[in-house]
């Protein structure tokens, strides 16, 4: 059945979402980069939107349409991107960090499109900041959901970074299969949180969206009484 009034149940909340890819400059014409499209953390945006809350959704590089009462901030790269979340943070209670971002950068970006020449080349990379880890660490904190995408051993790996990171929750996928996850409609997750987990079995990525969202409500409202 459609329905078409989501209860209200994120009234008074305010989130603050990250989504897609992040791109990094190689040269003004290359870039590295990943498969995110975007889409989970777009309907997540949704459903909360459509649950009452105010969301601000920082978004990489993706074809998506602004969901309606979204505040969307469009982000090329990994810093652009800490630094929106960073000066919209203190303004939210909860945060969801969807986006694919790329764990490395080009150490110096050419100002010239690079020629190739008759010998391989060689790209020095270099960490960049971990933005959920960032939010986990800064005061106040918000209630701090991460996503794991893994291809092997999900929930290992999964609870790891929910520990690592300092985390609230997170929900973790499975990306090693191409009709779930990364750049799919479907997505299946494995939601762990300190006191318990759930699995939310395949589905399409609105309706997980709303699940997930219901999980983290019913968490805050634990943590409130
Ligand atoms: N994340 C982030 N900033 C980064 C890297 C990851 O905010 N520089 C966030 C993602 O948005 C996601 C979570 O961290 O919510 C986990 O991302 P993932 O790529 O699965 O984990 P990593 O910690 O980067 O570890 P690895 O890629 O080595 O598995
Ligand atoms: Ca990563």
């Amino acid at each position: 059945a459609v329905q078409f009034f989501a209860p209200k149940i994120l009234t008074g909340y305010s989130i603050l979402l990250t989504a897609g890819p992040t791109r990094e400059a190689i040269d003004p014409v290359r870039y590295i980069s990943n498969h995110s499209s975007g889409k989970m953390g777009f309907a997540i945006a949704k459903a909360a939107a459509d649950m009452g809350a105010n969301v601000s959704l920082v978004s990489g590089p993706v074809n998506l349409a602004t969901p309606a009462g979204v505040n969307r901030i469009d982000v090329t790269s990994t810093k652009d991107m800490l630094d929106a979340v960073m000066a919209e943070v203190d303004n939210h209670s909860i945060f969801i960090g969807c986006a694919a971002v790329a764990d490395y950068r080009v150490a110096k970006v050419a100002d010239e499109k690079i020629k190739k020449s008759s010998s391989d080349m060689q790209l020095a990379l270099v960490r960049n900041p971990d933005i959920l880890a960032t939010v986990a660490s800064h005061t106040p904190r918000p209630f701090t959901i991460g996503f794991a995408a893994e291809t092997q051993d999900v929930e290992r790996y999964a609870k790891d970074k929910l520990v690592r990171k300092n985390l609230d929750m997170i929900a973790a996928n499975d990306v090693s299969s191409s009709e779930l996850g990364f750049n799919a409609d479907s997505n299946a997750l494995k939601v762990i949180w300190a006191k318990g987990q759930q699995d939310l079995p395949a589905t399409d990525k609105h309706t997980l969206a709303k699940q997930l969202l219901e999980l983290i409500a019913e968490q805050i409202h634990i943590l409130k009484d």
